[in-house]
């Protein structure tokens, strides 16, 4: 009788171990923002492969990554700003992805050339004015914001927020040491202090007259329009007039797989449907980013969705980082 009971016992978890044990891939996404689920929750349905989730803050999760080393449970690796994920990769955490699928729903300038991570969603940089206090023809560069006739009208995010430190790299590889020197002298002479810790405040900075001009990332001001923050933010946001300079320096959100992922079929797998038109719009629509190739669609990015990014690569956006960081240091930018 006992083998015979062992065997019942054993006999349906073995037939159905399969089914319950669902392949599942783990993210960690620095991106926070809940409507990513939704995309998530469609790769699931379509593929079978159950996505876990951890979300925390990007330097946390590089941090996280790299203490954890072989032991990682994370397969996919999500982070907003070229500068981050770069320096993640040059720090051994990301794996190579080939993939064709990926080359070809990734533009070669928003992908890592060593095929590291992959670009899911673009966000540009842009200038924010009130227009009681600043023309907004005045401003259609990031050059004009270091014109003598802004002075105590710039308002600023700290130097250390990434996505400023992105901007001034994306001038570097586009104009060199020099003019990029003489540029955030006059930028930070401009700069009406304090600085401030986060693009929201500095917008409602700039509907209130405290600033004439600001330079937040494009995505902020649209969710503010659309009321994700409350009527106050709203009324705020419409009185700000936004300018997409001339070119434009555009960031990403990106994907990549953990170098010790124990998962790497699946989680090259999530990136593709990421990556794919299908995905970049999912993940881009409910935040106002904007997807790997078009705009989207939505009303509240009225005025933004007209720009012309510039020719730098994410990659070279990384690799003149610490560079941007020296010079905004020396030219004051607290
Ligand atoms: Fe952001």
């Amino acid at each position: 009788m006992k083998p015979f009971l062992f065997l019942t016992s054993l006999l349906p978890l073995a037939l159905f171990a399969p089914a319950f044990a669902a392949e599942e891939v783990r993210v960690y996404s620095g991106r926070h923002y809940n409507t990513d689920r939704q995309v998530y929750k469609k790769f699931s349905d379509q593929t079978g492969i159950k996505v876990r989730l951890v979300e925390a803050s990007g330097i946390s999760l590089v941090q996280r990554l790299k203490s954890e080393g072989k032991n990682t449970k994370a397969d996919v690796i999500i982070l907003v700003d070229a500068a981050r994920i770069n320096n993640a990769a040059n720090a051994g955490l990301f794996g190579n992805i080939q993939s064709s699928s990926l080359d070809q729903s990734v533009p070669s300038r928003y992908r890592d050339p060593k095929k590291r991570w992959f670009g899911l969603t673009r966000r540009v940089r842009a200038i924010i004015v009130n227009p009681a206090l600043v023309s907004p023809s005045s401003v259609t560069s990031y050059s004009q914001l270091a014109s003598p006739a802004l002075k105590g009208k710039v308002c600023l995010r700290k130097r250390k927020n990434v996505y400023n430190q992105s901007l001034v790299a994306d001038q570097l590889a586009l104009k060199g040491t020099a003019k990029v020197k003489t540029w955030l002298k006059g930028l930070t002479n401009n700069v009406r202090q304090p600085y401030f810790g986060g693009d929201i405040g500095l917008i409602r900075a700039v509907a209130q007259g405290q600033c004439g001009v600001g330079v937040v990332n494009h995505y902020y001001l649209a969710r503010m329009r659309a009321g994700v923050n409350g009527k106050k933010d709203q009324q705020f946001a419409n009185k700000v007039k936004i300018v997409m300079p001339k070119p434009a320096h555009v960031n990403i959100s990106a994907a990549a797989v953990s170098r010790y992922s124990k998962n790497k079929k699946n989680a090259v797998k999530l990136i593709e449907y990421l990556s794919s038109p299908q995905g970049s719009a999912g993940l881009a629509g409910p935040t106002y980013e904007f997807p790997l190739k078009g705009v989207g669609g939505s009303t509240y990015l009225k005025g933004m969705t007209k720009f012309t990014p510039d020719r730098v690569t994410i990659s070279q956006l990384s690799r003149y980082n610490k560079e941007a960081i020296r010079l905004m240091t020396e030219a004051g930018w607290k």
